[in-house]
């Protein structure tokens, strides 16, 4: 168990294709316990092998409160997808920023688990961006090629957000006068 360290864009191994998995060997079960410490760590809410450095196809999610165990996707492979929702999106590889990207509000893949019995995830709303952006990794993808308008500071959001709290308290004070 260790936390590795994550690779940021420009970085040439985030835009290069995975290889699949053939066998899990130990040593691909220490790169997946791995990924769970440094997603966690980073809190975050997935990871693909490339954001590590290893040109692997495999993700790690871990986004819903509903999941007591987070998910482990080996040689995923996108099989459904339906609907579309737009909304805010971020990557640790993109430390600091934000952007708004349209993805399909229902995703479903298939893969292998670290037993390699072939498994089925699906989901919605931020599962479902999170299994199409993760995918999007191990094809050498980032966010920042589907984002709508400017990538955004997270830093700049947070001022945004800041002043619409203070608005909506001189608002209520009006009220009560
Ligand atoms: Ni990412």
């Amino acid at each position: 168990m260790a936390i590795r360290t994550i690779r940021e864009i420009g970085d040439p191994i985030l835009e290069k294709n995975c290889k699949e998995v053939k066998e899990v060997t130990p040593r691909i079960r220490e790169l997946i316990d791995d990924m769970l410490d440094t997603m966690y760590d980073a809190s975050g809410v997935g990871l693909a092998a490339p954001q590590v450095g290893i040109l692997k196809r495999i993700v790690v999610i871990d986004c819903s409160p509903e999941q007591d165990q987070p998910i482990v996707l080996i040689n995923p492979v996108l099989v459904e997808t339906s609907g579309e929702q737009t909304g805010q999106e971020g990557c640790l590889s993109v430390p600091g920023k934000t952007g708004i990207v349209t993805r399909p509000s229902y995703a479903k893949a298939r893969g292998f688990n670290e037993e390699m019995e072939e498994i089925e995830v699906e989901g919605e709303d931020l599962l479902a961006r999170a299994i199409c952006h993760e995918l999007d990794h191990l094809d050498g993808h980032l966010y920042t090629e589907k984002v709508e308008g400017e990538l955004m500071d997270l830093s700049q959001l947070e001022e945004i957000d800041d002043d619409e709290e203070y608005d909506e308290e001189e608002f209520d004070g009006e009220e009560e006068s």
